[in-house]
């Protein structure tokens, strides 16, 4: 009798860990977790331009800006950020699913101090490139200026958290750089600085990966070692330039094979710093091919448009043309690849995030 009740008990108790066991597993231990625990990302640091600013501009002298609704429209009560984007963008995903905040703060919100820049911190601003003259063209924050950023911060981390603390964030942190499109989009291709009098698309796509090349050994110097570089997108099939291609129709092909030489190119470049940056681990970000796959199969991703912006005509309007009293924004923008006519939907950055979340485990946090 007294048998056959501690075994039921033991039964019962084995049943119960079994439970809890499980219940840890779906909760503490998703993949991400386990992931963030093992490879232990203390902060997630971002340099770039609009696809990763998460509100640089708000406080800058530049009329290129997005903290005003429809912007941040599905961003639960947070409400527009200077995100350019309805909902979060990459760096914000991969932030969370590595157990850090489900907001990487920009380092010029003066919401924020040193305390939430220690989990992480963007110093990107809309508009930049890595061409020097391509900040000037809406006066933005030149990449140059982003790494002064990214100096003070190791200063004023080093007050905070101690030396020790402080180089090991820096060390261990995921750094996330995307940037380029606009040194062609609003640089080259418009004629607006003289570069296109000065360089050959082909010389120009050679100063551009120099000037990567540049950035990414100054932040290896400065202590990053664990770092994505994003490619290209398919420049060509954002809903602007296919409204400049309204004689021909569809994407600027012509654009889109820059975009693709210029890709091959960063990758020699990066394969390279591989060899000669001591310590250094660099995930290249097929940008091109992620978005030219969804592009191609919109249906994986229930997209049911990937030609218009969601906000207002989907033509042209991004910025201060992407407002609250523009006509006609679409009511669901999970059913489209770009938010305005230059930036994709919070759902489309959360399929680039796991892209990119996908390559780090493999190449950098392993
Ligand atoms: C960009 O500007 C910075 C700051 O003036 C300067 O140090 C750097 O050499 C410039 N880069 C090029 C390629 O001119
Ligand atoms: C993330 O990407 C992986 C590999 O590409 C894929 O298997 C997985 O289904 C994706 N997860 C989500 C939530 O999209």
């Amino acid at each position: 009798m007294a048998s056959t009740v501690l075994a039921a008990a033991a039964a019962l108790l084995v049943l119960l860990l079994a439970v809890f066991a499980v219940a840890d597993a779906r909760e503490a231990w998703t993949p991400a977790a386990k992931m963030a625990k093992a490879a232990s990302v203390p902060a997630v640091i971002v340099f770039g331009d609009s696809t990763v600013d998460t509100g640089n501009n708000n406080v800058i002298g530049t009329t290129l800006k997005s903290n005003f609704p429809p912007y941040g429209r599905d961003l639960g009560g947070v409400g527009p950020t200077g995100r350019f984007c309805n909902g979060r963008l990459p760096p914000d995903f991969i932030s969370e699913s590595l157990g850090l905040p489900p907001l990487v703060p920009a380092y010029l919100d003066p919401a924020y101090g040193i305390a939430d820049f220690a989990r992480g911190v963007c110093f990107a601003s809309a508009g930049t490139g890595l061409d020097n003259a391509t900040a000037g063209v809406l006066a933005v924050i030149p990449l140059w200026k982003e790494v002064e950023y990214f100096k003070e911060y190791q200063r004023r981390l080093r007050r905070h958290a101690g030396h020790a603390a402080a180089r090991r964030i820096v060390r261990d942190a995921l750094y996330i750089v995307s940037i380029g499109t606009n040194d062609f989009l609003e640089n080259y291709f418009l004629f607006v600085t003289g570069r296109f009098k000065q360089f050959t698309v082909d010389e120009f796509e050679d100063f551009l990966v120099a000037q990567a090349a540049d950035f990414l050994t100054a932040i290896h110097r400065l202590g990053a070692r664990r770092v994505t570089f994003a490619g290209l997108s398919a420049i060509g099939c954002l809903p602007l330039e296919r409204t400049l291609n309204i004689v021909r129709g569809g994407c600027i092909e012509e654009y889109n094979k820059v975009a693709r030489d210029y890709n091959v190119k960063v990758n020699a470049m990066m394969s390279k710093l591989r060899s000669s940056l001591p310590g250094l681990k660099l995930a290249y970000i097929p940008v091109y091919e992620d978005m030219l796959n969804l592009i191609n199969n919109p249906s994986t991703l229930g997209l049911e448009n990937v030609e218009q912006g969601c906000c207002a005509t989907g033509l042209f309007e991004m910025g201060y043309l992407c407002n609250e009293k523009s006509p006609l924004t679409c009511p669901d923008a999970d059913k489209y690849f770009f938010w305005d006519s230059f930036h994709p939907t919070e759902k489309v950055n959360r399929f680039f995030a796991n892209s990119t979340l996908q390559i780090c485990l493999r190449e950098l946090l392993s």
